[in-house]
């Protein structure tokens, strides 16, 4: 076995990515403390400006989280019990979620084998007469393919809404991620492309009566203080956290570029290695949130990677449809194919803009090893 003590590799680095921009931060931070307004005001609305300029739209409206912003972006749809919602079992948890805190019933489809991402052919004969929204995620920084997605939702009078959480910047045949749906929804958790030093989410949208809802449902249903219109929530974004994002955003397309040159990089080096790494479709600029490989020998790959220093993650180990809360649905095993090979064959690799060359040749080193153990 091949075996060096001296190096890890973590999936991430956010002190490096902290000491490049530390005084900006710092600053930042500071001015928020002095102004003495902590939730909302005047720097989460700068901000929110910032992010519905950059994704080309009229509106953006902060909230506490990624999930919030799925759960507010429905609510303010009218979705809710009786309702049917079209999406993918190869998510995180929070984007079926939300369709089941609102009341409703996720309806799982399956994924392209290539992508990860919703399969639009597999769409229409899930569509029923409840059916009122199809959320397709774009996972791990790949957008979904969205014209065929937004062709079945237009024909069939479905709202469609945009799991963003893990791609910031991203674009499909030129346009931003978030801006192609009814509703784009961001997480900004200290993981994702643009993250904060905590939790946050964002609804971005052109249409000014789902803005107006979701601002309304983040205030606990009141416009005016103290008289409720509908039951909301307490979900609005930190001040801190917006000054922070909002320096963080001036960084965010280098960034990106920078993840995809270490995807770049990693796609050579490991060519040669009989691992799929991930496809960029042609309609796709993909802001590789992970770098995610398929491996037949997944589990004893991770294990020997981790001896050897480098750290990886499982996104996911288990389809939605197969876990215990979603029982309720009845989906069986091999009901959803894809998701469940996924599930069993995807390794994400170290990746963020700070990965420098010998640390991907590290990993690399560590790859061939296992398998050269493995002949
Ligand atoms: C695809 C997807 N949807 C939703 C979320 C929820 O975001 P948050 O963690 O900010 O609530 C995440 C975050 O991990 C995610 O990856």
């Amino acid at each position: 076995m091949m075996e060096n003590k001296n190096i890890r590799i973590p999936m991430v680095d956010f002190k490096a990515q902290y000491q490049s921009i530390e005084k900006e931060i710092d600053a930042a931070i500071k001015e928020v403390l002095f102004s003495g307004q902590y939730i909302l005001g005047p720097v989460v609305k700068e901000f929110e400006e910032q992010v519905a300029a950059y994704c080309g739209l009229k509106y953006a409206i902060g909230v506490a989280s990624g999930s919030d912003a799925l759960i507010l972006a429905l609510r303010a749809l009218d979705i809710g019990p009786g309702d049917e919602v079209i999406t993918t079992p190869f998510t995180f948890v929070a984007t079926a979620h939300a369709i089941v805190h609102c009341g409703a019933k996720p309806v799982f489809v399956d994924i392209e084998p290539d992508t990860f991402n919703i399969n639009p052919a597999l769409i229409e004969p899930a569509i029923t007469k409840k059916t009122k929204a199809i959320i397709p995620v774009h996972l791990y920084g790949h957008p979904a393919d969205m014209d065929p997605i937004m062709t079945i939702a237009k024909a069939y009078n479905l709202y469609v809404v945009e799991d963003a959480a893990q791609a910031f910047g991203a674009r499909y045949n030129g346009r931003k991620v978030g801006s192609i749906g009814h509703v784009g929804c961001f997480s900004f958790f200290p993981t994702k492309n643009l993250g904060c030093y905590g939790d946050g989410g964002m609804v971005v949208t052109d249409k000014p009566e789902i803005a107006e809802k979701v601002d309304i449902l983040r205030r606990q249903g009141c416009l005016e203080k103290y008289h409720a219109e509908m039951i909301g929530y307490n979900s609005r974004l930190d001040a801190i956290q917006a000054a922070v994002l909002k320096v963080k955003l001036k960084y965010v397309d280098q960034w990106n570029e920078q993840r995809r040159n270490v995807a770049h990089h990693y796609n050579e080096l490991l060519s040669g290695l009989s691992v799929q790494t991930p496809l960029e479709a042609p309609y796709a600029y993909h802001v590789y949130h992970q770098y995610t490989i398929r491996a037949s020998k997944r589990d004893n790959l991770k294990q020997f990677l981790l001896e050897n220093g480098i750290e990886t993650s499982i996104y996911y180990p288990y389809p939605l449809h197969l876990q215990e809360a979603y029982k309720f649905l009845g989906n069986k095993n091999g009901s959803l194919p894809e998701s469940e090979k996924a599930s069993q064959q995807l390794l994400s690799l170290p990746i963020s803009p700070e990965l420098n060359s010998s640390m991907q040749h590290k990993v690399f080193l560590a790859l061939k090893g296992d398998f050269l153990n493995d002949v």
